[in-house]
């Protein structure tokens, strides 16, 4: 069977962990695209230089033309530039939103038929317009935050309750902002909800509630103990959880901005929930009941994303900044 064709469109941190991890699960061959001359050339050799050693058969090729892209089963997007500390994601609306228009364009040229995983902040609605300018079927245009925000959740409980990673379920839905919702009802550690957890002095209620928090500042935390960039390592191991549920069928259920159109009452948005992801892409989104006071923080959520969109609309009209 041929290999599967992975194109990383960003050649920067997350474009290289990404790249070196696509080798090490073996999802394909992959071509790493940057407008810097030389950067995806250079990460693209190293990488191959390190598969002798790591076992596993990939080729990889750096390229600063879009053409490279050609037939690539999946694309994961990452251009455009990060936040520094004291940014919100918000910041890079218009800057990213640029980038990411252009990248949906020659997508849409060169790979029509690609599941198309995006990174770019801020995530909504850089997914957004990727979906209106790549003009992909929405179940073939998702962003990748809830997987990563889940991730940070899981670890953060993991840790305080003393146990693995590996028996603590959690997830977050809501957008990839400050307004995201960690869900504790749907958290578990070996199917036992926090909320009995609490009950049974696994952990403080305000434990929880702090974890909570440092969950939903998660990214700017590493931004600012990086200074110079944002989080690379738990982005592209989120992504590429996601780009193999796709390419294997494995049909996960992940967190992901996906096009609502009509779950949880909202039509035509991007904003994180949890979906199959599998060879149709985006197979079904799972609609969870909500509490009240659940449902009004999503709701939220929801509407800070839609004030966003409206002010990239503005923004593509010329309106503002
Ligand atoms: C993250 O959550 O790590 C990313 O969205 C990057 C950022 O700016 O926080």
């Amino acid at each position: 069977m041929a290999r599967k064709k992975i194109a990383l469109v960003g050649a920067g941190n997350i474009g290289g962990t990404l790249a070196l991890l696509a080798g090490l699960k073996q999802l394909g061959d992959v071509v790493m695209f940057d407008i810097v001359e030389g950067v995806p050339q250079g990460k693209s050799l190293d990488i191959a230089q390190s598969s002798p050693i790591e076992g596993f058969d990939a080729a990889f090729v750096g390229a600063n033309d879009y053409a490279a892209i050609k037939g690539a089963d999946v694309v994961i997007v990452t251009a455009g530039i990060p936040r520094k500390p004291g940014m919100s994601r918000d910041d890079l609306l218009g800057i990213n939103g640029k980038v990411v228009s252009t990248v949906g364009k020659a997508i849409k040229k060169h790979c029509p038929k690609a599941f198309v995983i995006v990174i770019t902040n801020p995530l909504d609605v850089m997914v957004w317009v990727m979906r209106e300018e790549s003009g992909l079927p929405a179940e073939r245009v998702v962003g990748m935050a809830g997987v990563l925000d889940s991730a940070r959740f899981r670890y953060f409980l993991a840790e305080a309750l003393g146990v693995s990673v590996q028996d603590v379920t959690a997830f977050v839905m809501g957008g990839h902002g400050d307004t995201m919702v960690p869900l504790v009802r749907y958290s578990t550690m070996a199917g036992i909800p926090l909320p009995d957890l609490v009950k049974k002095g696994w952990i403080s209620q305000e434990k929880l509630d702090a974890i909570v928090q440092r969950t939903r500042d998660g990214g700017a935390e590493i931004v600012g103990l990086l200074k110079t960039g944002s989080a690379f390592y738990a982005p592209a191991a989120a992504a590429i959880e996601m780009a193999e549920s796709y390419l294997l069928d494995k049909k996960r259920v992940l967190p992901c901005a996906a096009q609502l159109n009509g779950e949880y009452g909202v039509t035509g948005l991007y904003v994180g929930v949890p979906v199959v992801i599998g060879a149709g892409g985006v197979e079904r989104v799972v609609e969870i009941d909500l509490n009240k006071t659940e449902k009004a923080l999503f709701d939220k959520s929801v509407s800070a994303v839609r004030g966003l969109i409206d002010e990239m609309r503005k923004i593509q009209r010329g309106v503002t900044k």
